[in-house]
């Protein structure tokens, strides 16, 4: 890792060094106690944490004074000699020599027992708690894998704009921006802008931020929430659910093995995902979900509550697949053997956490995608550009979008989904 500063080491290297090595490590005050005259300082940076012994005689009158002073999460820079301590949980701790106040801090507002709605207000100071570092651990670890599975599995990755013209997720949850004397609307997701650069690169991916002004405060919705998005020419909905399938358990395999120690210490058992996903179809899906007592017609999409009850009954991931159209957006293509469901497919997580990926295979044909857009109500001359690639080599083509937040929170068992991003943003949240 880079160093910067005067530090020497980082403060999780220092359980390998010898009894008695000079250091100056740099950090910030996470614990402190006195007793005796000796102050304890628990010094954190982005590698770990380090008992600070700070003592008369090693150490000069004003440097202990500085120590006492030192409020929690102020910076320090401390020079001393590694100490090997078989009652430290590293096995080592640091007898001061000297002591620089870099940034003092008073009154960190952050305490054990601070409320939510608190904790979301300082969201800029409570990133640094050892659990959110933990949750954006995961994140990290989540986004890479899926960039990587990408990546080695030769797919482009080509960014759709975050200004557009027109829905693609239907009206209801737009936002709506200005843009100079017109209107324009931040993206709700970039699956026309990738179905357009299948005739350039086959398979294509992008992973990047979506918008959604859902009103809805639930423990699974954001406004603006990170989307992997992924588009293959010639596939079809087996095809685009066997994708899906080899990513999350390429995620779920690299997660565990680079971060299992983080899922620890969130408390968190996870395995990385063996078998094959089942695949059930809407109609199967409904059964389940009666027999579970829910009330619910066929055609109608599943909620929050009848998708946790689906995905309780299986331990993996599963598919919920032919969903009735207009349960569905216009651009689902319909099963030629049974034109009222369409060939589309969402992955419901296990354990209650449900939707996580919603895809399907597209319509190909401009004749099927003009009937389907009037018959949404809907106005063709909104979708111009996505019609015309209907014209020029039209092939079959699949795709989806994987909720990233969604998936960090189901790993990571996360109670609320604004914990899988560093700022979450909801229709009650700006700030910070
Ligand atoms: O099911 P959705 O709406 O599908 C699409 O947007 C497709 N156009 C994607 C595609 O085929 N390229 O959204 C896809 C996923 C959902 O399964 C969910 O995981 C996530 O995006 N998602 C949200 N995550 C957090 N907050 C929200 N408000 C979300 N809305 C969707
Ligand atoms: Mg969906």
């Amino acid at each position: 890792m880079w160093k910067f500063g005067e530090r020497t080491h980082f403060i999780g290297e220092l359980q390998d060094l010898p009894e008695g090595e000079r250091v100056r490590i740099a950090g910030w005050v996470y614990r402190k106690s006195e007793l005796g005259g000796v102050v304890f300082i628990r010094l954190r940076d982005s590698t770990g944490v380090v008992q600070v012994v700070v003592k008369e005689g090693e150490v000069g009158q004003d440097d202990l004074e500085r120590a006492r002073d030192a409020g929690i999460e102020a910076s320090l820079v401390v020079e001393g000699r590694v100490r090997r301590d078989p009652r430290s949980p590293t096995g080592v701790e640091l007898l001061a020599s000297s002591i620089k106040m870099v940034g003092p801090s008073h009154d960190f507002p952050i305490k054990p027992d601070s409320g939510e709605e608190f904790l979301l207000d300082n969201r800029h100071l409570h990133l640094r708690t050892t659990k959110m570092r933990n949750a954006l651990l995961i994140r990290r670890e989540v986004m890479r894998a899926v960039e990587e599975w990408f990546i080695t599995n030769g797919f482009v990755r080509v960014e759709g704009p975050t200004f557009v013209g027109a829905a693609v997720e239907g009206g209801a949850t737009l936002f709506e921006v200005p843009y100079f004397n017109r209107k324009a609307y931040l993206t709700q997701s970039s699956q026309f802008y990738l179905e357009a650069a299948i005739f350039a690169f086959e398979n294509v991916y992008t992973i990047q931020p979506s918008f959604r002004a859902e009103k809805s405060r639930t423990r699974r919705h954001l406004t603006e929430f990170w989307h992997a998005e992924a588009e293959m020419a010639w596939a079809d909905l087996n095809g685009m659910m066997d994708v899906v399938e080899s990513l999350l358990k390429y995620v779920s395999q690299k997660v565990v093995e680079r971060a299992g120690h983080v899922l620890e210490a969130l408390g968190r058992r996870f395995e990385p995902l063996e078998g094959d996903f089942p695949r059930i179809t809407y109609d199967e899906a409904l059964d389940i979900a009666k027999r579970k007592g829910a009330s619910i017609e066929w055609g109608e999409d599943f909620g929050t509550e009848v998708e946790r009850a689906i995905s309780l009954e299986f331990d993996l991931p599963v598919f919920v697949t032919h969903y009735p159209k207009q349960a569905k957006a216009f651009y689902h293509k319909p099963d030629p053997e049974r034109p009222e469901v369409v060939l589309c497919a969402d992955l419901l997580a296990p354990e209650g956490i449900g939707e996580i990926v919603g895809g399907g295979q597209r319509i190909e044909s401009e004749e099927e995608l003009l009937r389907r857009i009037r018959e949404e109500g809907l106005n063709p001359s909104d979708y111009k550009w996505y019609i015309d690639l209907r014209r020029y080599g039209s092939v079959p083509h699949s795709g989806f979008g994987l909720g990233i937040e969604r998936t960090i929170r189901w790993i990571a068992g996360l109670p609320h989904i604004r914990d899988a991003i560093p700022f979450p943003r909801t229709p009650t949240r700006l700030y910070p």
